[in-house]
């Protein structure tokens, strides 16, 4: 085995000193791609088929419609991370347009990127925050309207989310949430958010990339009898929580501590936040939605 990363581009298995993407890439040059992250985790991918429907979604609404199967990005998912011996591993998809075949970039007329990254498990926030909670501040910048981009994309084309969290950091939050063009709550640049209140679990319903994180936190709120609500959220919602949590699938549920100098009242982690988190990771140990490497 090598010791430098494999990557899987276009059917060849290379070291990543050798993986090469043209300069004229419409991935590159534009943003003009759609990808997904699924993670392993003690040598099972979790979820696989809902990432693979949630990419097939975004190729088919991008255009991006290509020669390779379902199969053959599940086959080189698993080989790719196999290939790399990673049991905790996140694992990155990505199709760009690709080089255009002529001289004029014509987005009819080109030859896909195919790629898949795998690097070790990525964990959003370090020790100490995913027990104490992180701090969140409110962004002035808008996510795009779904009338221009549709939050379901999850495409390349991430500079807003780079610059709310470039915002956020100088002003020395971990993360920022973002509102729509309505000012309702939507997500951060890489999770979607949960309040809790009087015990009850609540999620925006809109305008959001639908995060498979977020879905399985639905699912595991059905299984643990806690009663839960889709609805758009103000950032008032968010203040008078009484519990409050990010989720993605680098890191499961996280718990927040304190949104725009709001210090949440509950305790952090509140009861749910983590009974919640409790049963992801129990269920990510069990053979449910699991694929072995
Ligand atoms: C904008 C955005 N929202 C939410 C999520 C969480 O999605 P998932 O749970 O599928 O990782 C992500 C993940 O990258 C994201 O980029």
């Amino acid at each position: 085995m090598s010791d430098e990363p494999i990557i899987y581009i276009n059917g060849d298995y290379l070291p990543l000193s050798q993986a090469r993407v043209s300069p004229v890439d419409q991935g590159f040059l534009l943003g003009d791609g759609v990808f997904d992250v699924v993670s392993a985790w003690k040598g099972n991918i979790f979820k696989l088929d809902a990432h693979l429907d949630r990419f097939f979604d975004s190729i088919q609404a991008a255009r991006l419609n290509h020669d390779m199967s379902r199969d053959a990005w599940k086959e080189a998912i698993i080989e790719t991370t196999r290939r790399n011996g990673l049991d905790d591993a996140s694992i990155r998809f990505i199709v760009t347009r690709g080089e255009p075949k002529g001289v004029v970039a014509d987005p009819r007329d080109f030859k896909p990127t195919c790629i898949v990254w795998v690097a070790p498990y990525i964990f959003l926030a370090d020790e100490e925050k995913r027990r104490n909670g992180i701090r969140l501040m409110i962004s002035a910048t808008r996510g795009f309207p779904a009338d221009t981009l549709d939050p379901r994309y999850k495409c390349l084309d991430r500079l807003h989310s780079q610059l709310i969290r470039l915002e956020a950091l100088e002003a020395g939050y971990d993360d920022a949430l973002w509102l729509d063009h309505s000012g309702h709550v939507s997500e951060s640049a890489a999770s979607n958010l949960f309040i809790v209140k009087n015990g009850v679990l609540y999620t925006p319903s809109a305008g959001i990339l639908r995060g498979i994180t977020r879905d399985t936190i639905l699912e595991l709120a059905t299984e643990l009898d806690i009663p839960w609500k889709e609805r758009q959220l103000s950032a008032f919602d968010v203040y008078i929580a009484d519990e409050v949590f990010t989720c993605s699938t680098a890191g499961g549920a996280l718990p927040v501590r304190e949104v725009a100098g709001r210090t949440i009242r509950g305790t952090t982690p509140g009861p749910i936040t983590q009974a919640i988190d409790n049963a992801y990771w129990a269920m990510r140990e069990t053979d449910r939605y699991a694929t072995p490497l």
